[in-house]
């Protein structure tokens, strides 16, 4: 088994201004200056990327976008494109449920964005959950499943190898003191995803892409979801504001690196 670098990404959503989100990259840095041997990357508001990609480049800190237009350039009011962004930033969220609820983001927009952040050099980090009605409904693996073949369809195997998929039960987002999603049942959706890349791309892209899992996770449960055989890192939202909370998430990646490494894992 080959021990993968974790990867914990911390999705600020629309929160933070310019001042704040340096003072908390500032703070981020002190707090896991020994743990870089585990991936971080921040994703701040659009406003902020330009603005803090120095200080996160001298942090090691890897800077990634929430959101970008699959469009390079041209007639689209409001909108940055993933041309644009192709210089600035390492990754980008695509397909996040909040895009896909409030924004319309349909399977094809997806794609193409998919399309775009891979033809721009940009990493995707794409996401895919199944709704509250559709777990009910006895769907999640079927959502999954379309989600899944619908986004990548456009990429090839080596691509596929270097992406990052992010399961993200839209029941399960920001409902810290709601349902959250049990390490176990994470476990069975993450291996279907796998396996999902398995049969449509090979077992080579499937054991070399990495999934993440996001959805309330904070400090307390962090360490649960790393445990998770096929669980390769997080997406952290709410507890990525805090530097405590989102540096004891590091520290349980961290840990869970080197827990699997002893095991007999080599580094990737
Ligand atoms: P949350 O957000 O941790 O606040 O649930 C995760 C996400 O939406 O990416």
């Amino acid at each position: 088994m080959v021990a993968k670098r974790r990867l914990v990404v911390a999705n600020w959503k629309m929160n933070l201004g310019v001042h704040a989100g340096s003072v908390l990259v500032h703070h981020l840095s002190k707090q896991i200056e020994s743990r870089r041997s585990v991936e971080v990357v921040l994703a701040p508001s659009s406003l902020l990327l330009q603005p803090l990609s120095l200080e996160i480049d001298r942090h090691k800190f890897r800077l990634a976008a929430q959101n970008a237009y699959f469009k390079d350039s041209g007639g689209f009011t409001g909108e940055i494109s993933f041309t644009m962004l192709r210089d600035l930033v390492h990754y980008c969220i695509v397909g996040h449920s909040e895009r896909r609820i409030h924004f319309n983001e349909d399977l094809v927009v997806v794609r193409e964005k998919v399309a775009a952040a891979v033809r721009n050099d940009i990493v995707p980090i794409l996401c895919v959950g199944e709704s509250r009605q559709e777990k009910r409904d006895g769907e999640a693996n079927q959502v999954l499943h379309d989600q899944l073949v619908s986004a990548l369809a456009n990429l090839t195997s080596l691509e596929i190898a270097d992406a990052v998929i992010a399961y993200e039960p839209v029941w399960a987002i920001s409902t810290f003191d709601g349902e959250l999603a049990k390490p176990a049942e994470v476990a069975g959706r993450l291996q279907f995803i796998r396996r999902q890349v398995a049969d449509l791309y090979g077992p080579a892209a499937a054991q070399a892409v990495r999934l993440l899992y996001g959805g309330s996770v904070d400090n307390h449960t962090a360490k649960g979801y790393l445990s998770l055989d096929d669980c390769d890192g997080l997406l952290v939202g709410a507890a990525s504001l805090s530097a405590p909370k989102f540096a004891a998430i590091v520290e349980a990646a961290y840990k869970s690196q080197h827990e699997l490494r002893a095991k007999g894992g080599s580094a990737a």
